[in-house]
């Protein structure tokens, strides 16, 4: 091959490479980066757009269970004054719509986009108010601060490592894990079943923040170690080795011993 065929051949490569690089890029940007939330400030008309669209999304998807004016029914709560923050966490975990039938609201796949949420939240927040998320990042609190306040406040129910555990009557806290940091302020602001609402007199925004990015940080530090084992600490881990463990070098002895 001559040198020039080689190096059009690696410019080409570059070519690909720089392509691909950027689709990565694109893609990442079209679907992942972060995407402003109609509970922030914005202008007035894209928030009554947001609002009418919310009302639209709410008639086909709640009206039945929340009533045509969000008074309420025979299927589900009013929603007047719940506000902004009890529909992020509601929807966004996929707890809502509900599924019939049910001692506590499941978490669910969501059925709606990030964007109707913040419609839907839009629509209800604008009857009767009530919280909302507050402006900007929600994780930029400290981490330090967030894990103390998460000792004192949460972990009673939700197990210190955000495992979750179970409470009385059939009910449970859930695990952490999967919860945004969104539906995480909101849960706080909202106090949905039996956890309490943990109000701006209780814990500041700035504590929230901690505490928000304490949860995420936890729960999306990775496992060190592979499988947590639920962090329920030493015990079961110490029984997966003996079980594993002890397992193994007693089939190996057996092994050994036929083979003699
Ligand atoms: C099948 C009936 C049903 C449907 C459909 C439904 N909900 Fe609900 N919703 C309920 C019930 C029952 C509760 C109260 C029990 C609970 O929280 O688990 C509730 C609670 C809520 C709450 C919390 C209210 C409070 O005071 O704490 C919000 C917010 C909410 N729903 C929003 C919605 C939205 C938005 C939709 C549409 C996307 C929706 N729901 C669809 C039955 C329903
Ligand atoms: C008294 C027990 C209790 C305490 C204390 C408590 N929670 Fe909860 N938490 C619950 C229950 C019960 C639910 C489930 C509510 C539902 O399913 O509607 C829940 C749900 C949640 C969720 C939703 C998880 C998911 O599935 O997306 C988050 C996030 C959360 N709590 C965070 C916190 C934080 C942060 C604190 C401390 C500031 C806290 N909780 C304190 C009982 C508690």
């Amino acid at each position: 091959m001559s040198t020039i065929s080689r190096a059009s051949d690696r410019i080409s490569r570059y070519g690909v490479l720089l392509l691909a690089l950027t689709l990565v890029g694109g893609l990442y940007t079209a679907f992942y980066a972060p995407k402003s939330s109609a509970t922030e400030q914005q202008p007035a008309s894209s928030q009554s757009m947001a609002v009418k669209e919310g009302r639209d999304l709410f008639l086909t998807g709640c009206s039945t269970c929340h009533g045509l004016n969000l008074q309420g029914g025979a299927g589900g709560p009013t929603l007047i004054g719940v506000g902004a923050s009890a529909v992020v966490f509601q929807v966004e975990s996929g707890r809502m719509p509900l599924n019939a039938g049910e001692v506590q609201a499941p978490r669910k796949q969501p059925k709606y986009s990030v964007a109707e949420v913040d419609q839907l939240a839009a629509y209800i927040q604008s009857r009767g108010g009530g919280p909302t998320l507050p402006p900007g990042s929600l994780t930029d609190g400290d981490l330090a601060m967030g894990g103390e306040l998460f000792r004192t406040n949460c972990a009673s129910c939700h197990n210190a490592g955000g495992a979750g555990g179970a409470l009385t009557y059939g009910k449970y806290a859930p695990k952490l894990q999967p919860a945004s940091p969104r539906v995480i302020y909101a849960a706080m602001q909202h106090g949905p079943e039996s956890m309490p609402r943990f109000g701006d007199n209780q814990l500041s925004v700035a504590e929230k923040k901690s505490i928000t990015r304490y949860v995420s940080y936890l729960t999306k530090a990775g496992q060190p170690g592979g499988n947590d084992l639920g962090r329920f600490g030493p015990v079961p881990e110490g029984l997966v080795v003996w079980l594993v463990g002890i397992g193994s070098l007693v089939v190996l002895t057996l092994w050994i011993g036929n083979r003699a």
